[in-house]
């Protein structure tokens, strides 16, 4: 049986299953490589990619002044996690629901938390209830990177409808209207180049092709609103998939990492990340219907986006596990064919990886932190904090 393998049901010995560990060492090297890799540009964690506070705080506390502050993706969540001391927070994701401004404004109270807009109306609703408030609102105007090799071809997220430098330009300007919004930056994020692997040519393709594109916009948006007299303090761009490429860029005052420390599992396929698994759930084999499959108890942690086998759990420890293709991860049974050579007993764990970072730890109410092969400690996720804010 492998070491890894071993080191790790030695670390777990005794612990209920199922249950969700992360292995610090893993974490530790992942972290190194990927602020090597940002080359002395600031680093924002993507919260979303972890949702653990004790996690967040371990990462920015390895990385003194290289992290500037995280990224998060509810503004309930960026309220929590203002009250609970965090200074520079940015919500990447707009929202022009009532509870949601409030929120945004009660954390604005205890430092700065920006917010993402890319239209008229999100800043308008914005405005209104900093106003109301008396606070005044940081404001990051999110643009959209995607491929566009001709007008009416769109490779990339649907997200923000603003493209040209004149379209951010003209948003710029209303918010600067508004006295109780400040414009604090522009976040433009690549997603069809950090978000995609490389498992295939045509991906590949794709990302060599955007790249040089992405690099000209980028520059050019910085351009605009500086013509404008505008010098904005942060320019966010960049993911765990696309740092290197990215930290070579002048305009990017900083970059978004989060996927890339836990290493899920889609972060196998990218050909310029080295990254090694950090996060795992453990199950305990409960049968054993015949030669050559066991069948573990729970399994079917399936990840968002496109739906497809590579959004499915991995069998990771002992190696060569295989899920069987007729029931891939069960709702509460999970059998796995296991390779010649390897013996796993009622009451084994075997440890699968997510195919997502953040998304497994709505799944656990903590997690178990492993240095080498003992239990470290034990923190709780947001689910365990009985903070639930996308589910
Ligand atoms: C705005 C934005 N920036 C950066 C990222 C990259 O996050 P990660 O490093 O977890 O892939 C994402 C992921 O969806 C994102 O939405």
């Amino acid at each position: 049986m492998s070491g890894a393998y071993q080191r790790l049901k030695q670390a777990i010995a005794g612990e209920p299953l199922p249950l969700a560990l992360v292995d610090l060492d893993a974490l530790d090297r992942n972290f190194d490589r990927l602020l090597a890799s940002a080359r002395g540009k600031k680093l924002r964690i993507a919260s979303k990619s972890v949702r653990c506070p004790a996690l967040l705080r371990y990462l920015a506390d390895r990385a003194g002044p290289a992290v500037i502050g995280l990224m998060t993706y509810t503004a309930a969540e960026t309220e929590f996690l203002a009250s609970e001391g965090w200074k520079d927070l940015l919500l990447a994701y707009p929202t022009v629901q009532p509870s949601d401004l409030q929120a945004l404004v009660r954390a604005n109270q205890h430092g700065t938390a920006a917010v993402a807009v890319d239209s008229a109306e999100q800043t308008d609703a914005l405005s209104v209830a900093a106003a109301a408030a008396g606070v005044s609102v940081p404001v990051v105007i999110d643009v959209d990177m995607s491929y566009r090799p001709i007008e009416a071809l769109h490779l990339g997220v649907r997200r923000s409808p603003l493209r040209s430098a004149a379209a951010v330009v003209a948003l710029a300007r209303r918010i600067l209207t508004s006295p109780s919004l400040r414009l604090h930056g522009l976040q433009a994020y690549e997603a069809q180049i950090a978000g995609m692997t490389d498992d295939n040519p045509f991906k590949r393709l794709l990302k060599l092709l955007s790249r040089p594109q992405v690099e000209r916009r980028r520059s050019a948006l910085a351009r605009a609103l500086a013509a404008e007299g505008l010098a904005l303090p942060l320019f966010n761009g960049g993911g765990s998939g696309s740092v290197s490429w990215a930290a070579g860029e002048a305009a990017l005052t900083e970059l978004t990492v989060g996927s890339g420390f836990l290493a899920s599992h889609l972060f196998d396929h990218y050909r310029d990340l080295q990254l090694e698994p950090a996060a795992y759930f453990a199950l305990q084999v409960t049968r054993a219907p015949t030669a050559g499959i066991v069948t573990c108890l729970g399994g079917g942690l399936v990840a968002s986006g496109e739906a497809g086998p590579d959004r499915l759990p991995l069998p990771a420890l002992p190696p060569g596990l295989k899920l069987l293709p007729l029931e891939g991860a069960g709702e509460v049974q999970t059998p796995l064919r296991v390779p010649a050579g390897t013996r796993l007993g009622l009451g084994d764990p075997v440890f699968f990886r997510h195919a997502k970072a953040g998304e497994l730890a709505e799944h656990f109410n903590e997690y178990l932190l492993i240095r080498g092969d003992r239990l470290e400690s034990r923190v709780p996720t947001y689910r365990g904090l009985g903070r639930c804010f996308l589910g």
